[in-house]
């Protein structure tokens, strides 16, 4: 590898190259080398399973930190970010975690498995409805892959369902701000706005909420600050927007393009009817490391840290790429292949690894294992016909716009 492969192959990055056909473009940065390291533009590109896995679960590296940039420090924006607990470390990260996931246990989950199958239900009602007037066929995205996890994280939350419409458009600005494309500088102007009317909204009803509990992991969250470790107003509110950004967007991304792939590889679908109950645990899995619905993260180094055997500086920046580990064929035999029944499909880094693993895996499973079962048990023969398909510009979330299916 020369300096100026590493070099065109990292700009490419940045112009979004890989967004037409990721896997292609992953596999030849990784052709290169899996710890792709350009000095003259101080970045790199992990694309190796162990590399990805060994950077995440590195103590020698952190997460971005919004609030440092002084330009952006006071917006709005940078107000609500900063105190999410994805861009903390150590002690503090530990403590923002900590008090969420005791409002995010096991059971909490299990008790939502009959309103998430119920809710389901309802929306492939709808669904079937909708097609029968429209020539049979459906857009998935907008009729179920949208509005189950929207719905089923608007009632763990404990938040209203009138507002799910609200809670999308501002999931779509916080969305922009962690991975837009190419965001046009009037759009910035309606994400600052965004993320202040969502930091108002939230903190009206943690006040609300603190004077009158009410079910859901919200009211948790804010009897949590009445504790001993207490979560400030303005954490609590950052880690419920977090909460309900990534409790959708990414598993939205993972039902439509599981409904695609099952169509692209019949042969994987039909194994997966034959035996649902048995079988959907690892189809999910393998539809999570195939698909990839967080693309990559990022994070700095904070000591020399070698990975395969190059050795990257401090302060280095990283880019993460958990599609390019999830297609590593050094991890997976045949991995751009469908493989509802691959061993070692539960190894995938789509869930990230370290202390920042997704902290919803066991809801996005459950709400994809249900989802699944259900409409392949009521639409076992459902088509997706030819059409242009297109994706979100976003770095981090790969996600269909649409996707008609004919049921
Ligand atoms: C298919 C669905 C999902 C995928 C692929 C996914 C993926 C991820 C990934 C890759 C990370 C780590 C990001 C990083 O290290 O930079 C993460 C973190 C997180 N996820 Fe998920 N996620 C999904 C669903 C959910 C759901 C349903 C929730 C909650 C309701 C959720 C809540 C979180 C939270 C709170 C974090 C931050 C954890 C921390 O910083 O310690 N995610 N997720």
């Amino acid at each position: 590898m020369t300096p100026a492969q590493a070099a065109a192959v990292l700009q490419g990055y940045w112009q979004g190259e890989h967004f037409a056909d990721p896997p292609a473009y992953l596999d030849r940065a990784r052709a290169l080398s899996p710890v792709l390291y350009d000095p003259t533009s101080g970045l790199a590109l992990l694309t190796g399973h162990a590399a990805v896995g060994a950077a995440l679960k590195s103590g020698q590296v952190r997460t971005s930190k919004y609030a440092a940039d002084p330009a952006f420090a006071s917006s709005e924006a940078a107000r609500l970010l900063a105190p999410m607990m994805l861009f903390h470390d150590g002690a503090s990260h530990t403590r923002l975690r900590s008090l969420a996931q005791r409002a995010f246990t096991p059971r909490v989950l299990e008790e939502s498995r009959e309103f998430i199958a119920g809710l389901t239900d309802t929306l492939l009602d709808g669904a079937a409805r909708q097609a029968a007037q429209n020539g049979g066929e459906v857009d998935a995205v907008a009729a179920l892959a949208v509005p189950l996890p929207v719905a089923v994280i608007v009632e763990m939350l404990g938040l209203s369902g009138d507002d799910a419409g609200r809670f999308k458009t501002w999931a779509g600005s916080v969305a922009d701000l962690i991975g837009g494309l190419n965001v046009p500088p009037e759009r910035w102007a309606q994400v600052e706005a965004d993320a202040g009317a969502m930091r108002s909204y939230f903190r009206t009803l943690a006040d609300d909420l603190r004077a009158h509990p009410r079910p859901g992991l919200l009211s948790a969250l804010a009897a949590a600050e009445d504790g001993g470790e207490r979560l400030s107003g303005d954490e609590l509110l950052a880690n419920a927007v977090l909460l309900l950004v990534a409790g959708h967007e990414t598993t939205s991304n993972l039902l439509s393009g599981s409904l695609l792939a099952l169509h692209e590889w019949p042969e994987e679908r039909a194994w997966l009817a034959a035996d649902p109950a048995a079988r959907v645990g690892n189809a999910v899995e393998e539809l999570l490391r195939f698909l990839s619905p967080v693309q990559g993260t990022a994070r700095f180094t904070t000591a020399p840290l070698t990975l395969e055997g190059v050795v990257l500086p401090p302060e280095l920046p990283l880019l993460i790429s958990l599609a390019g580990a999830n297609r590593d064929s050094a991890a997976y035999p045949d991995p751009h292949a469908l493989r509802l029944s691959r061993e070692n499909a539960r190894t995938h880094l789509a869930f990230a690894a370290g202390p920042h693993y997704c902290l919803g895996a066991g809801l996005a499973r459950l709400e994809a294992a249900v989802f699944l079962t259900r409409f392949l048990a009521r639409f076992p023969g459902y088509r997706v016909p030819e059409q242009p398909l297109s994706y979100l510009p976003n770095f981090t979330l790969r996600g269909l716009r649409a996707l008609r299916v004919a049921l």
